[in-house]
C-alpha cells in the first residue's frame, strides 16, 4: 500500500529526486504547494528546528505524515555563518550572486577558509510526532575566489572539494547527489527508514 508523504517545499528538483528514492519503500511525495499548503516560517538558529516546524506545519494542515529539509554552508572562521541564512545572507532580494559576493568578501582576510554544507531531513508521521526522523549530512571543502563551473547552483561555484581539486560546480548531477551533504542525509533517511 502506498502511503502520501507531504514534502515541505515546492523545490521541483528535491521533489523529483527524493520522490524516486523514496517511490521503492511505498511513499507517494507530494508538494507542499499541490496541496495548497502556504510555506512556514523558518525564525529559528539552528537548521533541524527550522526542519522541523516546516514539516510540522506541512503534516498539521495536510492531515498526512511530512518531510523537510533545511540546508546552508557554514564557514568556521566567520563562526558558522552563513548557516541558517544561506539562502539570505546578502539580505532580500535573494540573490545567489549577491550571496557569493558577500562570502567572498567576509572570508578574504581569514587564512582558514574551510566551509562546509550541512542539510538535515525530518520527517513526522504526524503534526505531534513526539518521534521525528531526522537524518543529516555534511560535506567539507574551502572557499576560493574565483567562481568555477557552471552546475549546480547557489554557493557550488566557490565551494572546493580539496581532494578532487574541483568545485561543486564543476561535478555532474550525479556525482554532486553521490558526495553533497542533501545526497548524504537521504541515503541515512532511507537507512533508518527500511
Ligand atoms: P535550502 O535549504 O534548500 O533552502 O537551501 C538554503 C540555502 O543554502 C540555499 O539557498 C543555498 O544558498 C545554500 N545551499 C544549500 N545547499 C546547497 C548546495 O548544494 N549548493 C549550493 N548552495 C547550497
Amino acid at each position: 500500500m502506498t502511503q502520501t508523504l507531504v514534502l515541505a517545499s515546492n523545490n521541483a528538483g528535491k521533489l523529483a529526486e527524493f520522490g524516486q528514492l523514496l517511490a521503492p519503500l511505498g511513499f507517494d511525495l507530494k508538494s507542499q504547494g499541490d496541496l495548497h499548503i502556504p510555506e512556514a516560517e523558518e525564525p529559528f538558529g539552528t537548521f533541524v528546528e527550522n526542519a522541523l516546524a516546516k514539516a510540522r506545519h506541512a503534516s498539521l494542515i495536510s492531515g498526512l505524515p511530512a518531510l523537510a529539509d533545511d540546508s546552508g554552508i557554514c564557514v568556521p572562521a566567520l563562526g558558522g555563518a552563513p548557516g541558517v541564512q544561506s539562502a539570505r545572507y546578502a539580505g532580500e532580494p535573494r540573490l545567489d550572486a549577491a550571496n557569493n559576493a558577500k562570502l567572498v568578501h567576509d572570508i578574504a582576510r581569514y587564512t582558514d577558509k574551510s566551509a562546509y554544507y550541512y542539510c538535515v531531513l525530518v520527517m513526522v508521521r504526524h503534526a505531534a510526532d513526539p518521534q521525528p526522523i531526522i537524518a543529516d549530512g555534511t560535506w567539507h571543502g574551502s572557499l576560493i575566489e574565483q567562481p568555477r563551473g557552471q552546475g549546480g547552483f547557489g554557493y557550488d561555484p566557490h565551494f572546493l572539494l580539496t581532494r578532487l581539486g574541483k568545485t561543486a560546480a564543476e561535478l555532474s548531477a550525479e556525482e554532486k547527489n553521490t558526495l553533497s551533504h542533501r545526497g548524504q542525509a537521504l541515503r541515512a533517511l532511507l537507512n533508518k527508514l527500511a
